[in-house]
């Protein structure tokens, strides 16, 4: 978070000296819109030459494997490499056979760290007291109630975010139908908890974070969507009468109608463009860390 706030204010033309000629490759198996084009930003604004390979555009798609393209992308200059992939843990089998920096762009069903760093840094930013100046403080979150609402079982942000949280004091509170939310869910770390009512669930709630139902995943699991929608969806009028103040959040993408309401998703509770802001800050953080571009703070 530090790293991420000296970055921002720091001037752009000193900021693009720290990575000048260095090359940051994004390997992105899977779709994406805000992780992809936040990292690329921050690696750009970082001063990097940036190469995207994606697997539909790549030799990827002739069956070469992760292996082969990392090696292929460290023959090439990379000196780090920003993946995003289907399978879990892969990231640790690329930094393994290229020993380059690996980043997270969410891998599988298991993490997305970067998502919930820039969630964390949302969060901090909206509820750190509005009359002061005060930086950033990354205990603010002692006392805070964190609601994460949906398909957990798929969510790599959910699992990221309910690690994360806990451990700078808020309390996450994991919401959803036993199709999407397993008892066992509860085991992922200390400070959480499970409520399967949604009103309930909202009362006392500070952030309200709604998860995408994903809709590819769901073959072979018991949810009727619309008994989903009677009784999960974030609309106007359970907002307000459960959480008037309560901060909404959304990791993208979002399926107006689905998990969400328009009304919801733009209104005035909704800070789902402010987590896309705080990405590229949060990113230029993690590539300017991994490529040891910040001196200033290693000696600090
Ligand atoms: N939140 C998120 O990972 O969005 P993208 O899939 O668009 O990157």
């Amino acid at each position: 978070m530090q790293a991420a706030s000296f970055l921002e204010k720091e001037d752009p033309l000193q900021r693009a000296h720290r990575l000048a000629k260095r090359r940051v490759a994004l390997l992105f198996y899977e779709s994406s819109t805000r992780t992809r084009t936040s990292f690329e930003l921050a690696a750009k604004g970082l001063g990097a030459d940036t190469t995207l390979v994606s697997a539909l555009s790549s030799s990827i798609e002739k069956g070469e494997s992760l292996k082969d393209t990392g090696l292929t992308l460290r023959a090439l200059g990379a000196e780090c490499i920003i993946l995003r992939h289907p399978n879990s843990g892969a990231p640790y089998l690329l930094d393994r056979v290229t020993h380059l920096p690996v980043l997270n762009a969410g891998d599988g069903m298991h993490a997305h760290p970067s998502q919930a760093l820039l969630d964390l840094r949302t969060i901090l930013h909206r509820l750190r007291p509005e009359h002061t100046n005060a930086e950033i403080d990354e205990s603010t979150l002692a006392g805070v109630t964190v609601l994460i609402t949906g398909d957990i079982l798929h969510s790599r942000v959910a699992r990221s975010n309910a690690e994360l949280l806990p451990r700078l004091g808020a309390r996450v509170i994991l919401c959803g139908p036993k199709a999407l939310l397993p008892e066992c869910a509860s085991e992922i770390g200390p400070g959480i908890a499970i409520e399967r009512n949604f009103a309930h669930a909202m009362r006392g709630a500070q952030v309200v974070m709604m998860l995408r139902i994903q809709k590819e995943r769901l073959a072979g699991l018991e949810l009727n969507l619309n008994d989903y929608i009677a009784h999960y969806q974030l609309n106007a009028e359970r907002l307000a009468e459960n959480a008037p103040r309560a901060l909404v959040m959304h990791p993208g993408p979002m399926i107006r109608g689905m998990e969400i309401t328009s009304e919801v998703a733009d209104g005035p509770q909704s800070v789902i463009e402010e987590q896309v802001r705080h990405g590229v800050a949060v990113r230029t953080a993690l590539i300017a860390r991994a490529l040891d571009a910040m001196p200033e703070l290693v000696s600090a």
